[in-house]
């Protein structure tokens, strides 16, 4: 069996979920109340994959890293390698003395996967090959970097959004690599928009003639690049993995129905809580109504509100709110109503906040 290591890419700008991506890297964003990193990482824990390297990126590197640390928690032992982002073959690049001679599956550190890699990993030591990529039937793959198979399982051609796209077959972003993909990258150019790209790589491999064959992903596959993502992973991700577990403090004014967690620490009053949700630590709600495909983070309160398919983080305050629903609220904010009687919004907002008044 051969080897393999694991690249997750967890650099990168993040623009398009700014604010947020000031304070914190975006793989860092919890679904269900844990950051989507810890579930790729659960991932490559469970493929029996110890050695894996991080590209962190220079502004929000230390975040991941104060996240993951040594990898203890998966059973995985880190090295974390900062890269400006240029491009996913450039991380790779980047990565050269620690992939050494071996083989490794690289996964985007913002991409969530309904199953496991292992059927992937089998897949590629069985046949020996050079890339095994992962690919998911798409209805707009004029988006994405599209595949063309030959019909026996080959990749023959890569496309990075095709105008006209010649399948459905868009690359989700799971590989594995034979180390000739190193070869393949010393020999491409940077993109239109200045990077490495990996579909150049891979393009570049099966023009020399390396084997480079697919799977197809059956699950679900979630990129969780903007706020509606987000918000469909988290919603996703509470339908499958969330149980009742109850380990806070409910009075008897209060109501639970459906599937609810409630960590440690956190107490329920006079209020209505719909399932699937889940609760984090000290979280305090009261007078409040908390409806389905919601998470709610550490140490917030809720205060005569109602809230619905949201994700909160940690530390907010929402305070006399009628309703609140399809938001993302970043750690440490605070949104309360105004008691002046006026309709007039008072905000304090951060550049690049998106308000729908
Ligand atoms: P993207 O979402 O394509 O890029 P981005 O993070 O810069 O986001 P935005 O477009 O909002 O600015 O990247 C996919 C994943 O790969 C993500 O987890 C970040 C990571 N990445 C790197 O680690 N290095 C890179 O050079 C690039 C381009 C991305």
């Amino acid at each position: 069996m051969v080897n393999l290591k694991a690249l997750i890419l967890s650099g990168g700008k993040g623009t398009r979920l700014r604010p947020l991506t000031f304070t914190t890297a975006k793989q860092l964003i919890p679904v269900a109340n844990k950051p989507i990193l810890g579930y790729v990482l659960d991932h490559i824990s469970r493929a029996g994959i110890t050695d894996t390297g991080i590209i962190i990126a220079p502004e929000t590197g230390e975040y991941v890293k104060e996240y993951v640390k040594e990898g203890t928690a998966w059973g995985i032992n880190v090295t974390y390698m900062p890269q400006e982002p240029l491009g996913l073959a450039h991380a790779v690049k980047t990565a050269r003395d620690f992939l050494g001679e071996d083989s490794f599956v690289m996964c985007l550190g913002d991409n969530l996967l309904g199953e496991g890699i292992n059927k992937l990993v089998d897949k590629f030591n069985r046949e020996k090959l050079d890339a095994l990529i992962l690919l998911k039937e798409v209805e707009n793959p004029t988006t994405f970097g599209v595949a063309v198979l030959d019909g026996k399982g080959n990749v023959v051609k890569l496309i990075e959004k095709p105008k006209e796209p010649p399948s459905n077959l868009a690359l989700v972003g799971v590989y594995i690599f034979s180390p000739r993909i190193h070869e393949a990258i010393e020999k491409i150019k940077p993109s239109w928009r200045n990077e490495l790209e990996i579909t150049d790589a891979i393009q570049e491999l099966i023009n020399m003639g390396c084997r480079v064959r697919n799977e197809i992903l059956n699950s679900w596959w979630l990129d969780t690049g903007k706020k509606d993502d987000i918000l469909t992973a988290n919603s996703i991700i509470l339908d499958e993995y969330l149980k009742n577990e109850m380990y806070g403090s409910l009075d008897n004014k209060s109501k639970v129905t459906g599937r609810v967690k409630i960590d440690k620490g956190s107490v329920v009053t006079n209020s209505i809580i719909r399932g699937p949700v889940a609760i984090g630590r000290n979280v305090s709600i009261e007078n409040s109504f908390i409806g389905p495909y919601t998470s709610i983070g550490d140490n917030t309160s809720i205060v005569d509100s109602s809230i619905e398919h949201c994700v909160i983080l940690s530390n907010v305050s929402v305070n006399g709110i009628e309703r609140l629903e399809d938001s993302l609220l970043g750690k440490d904010v605070n949104v309360s109503k105004n008691h002046t009687g006026r309709k007039a919004l008072r905000l304090m907002i951060g550049d690049y906040s998106e308000i729908e008044a």
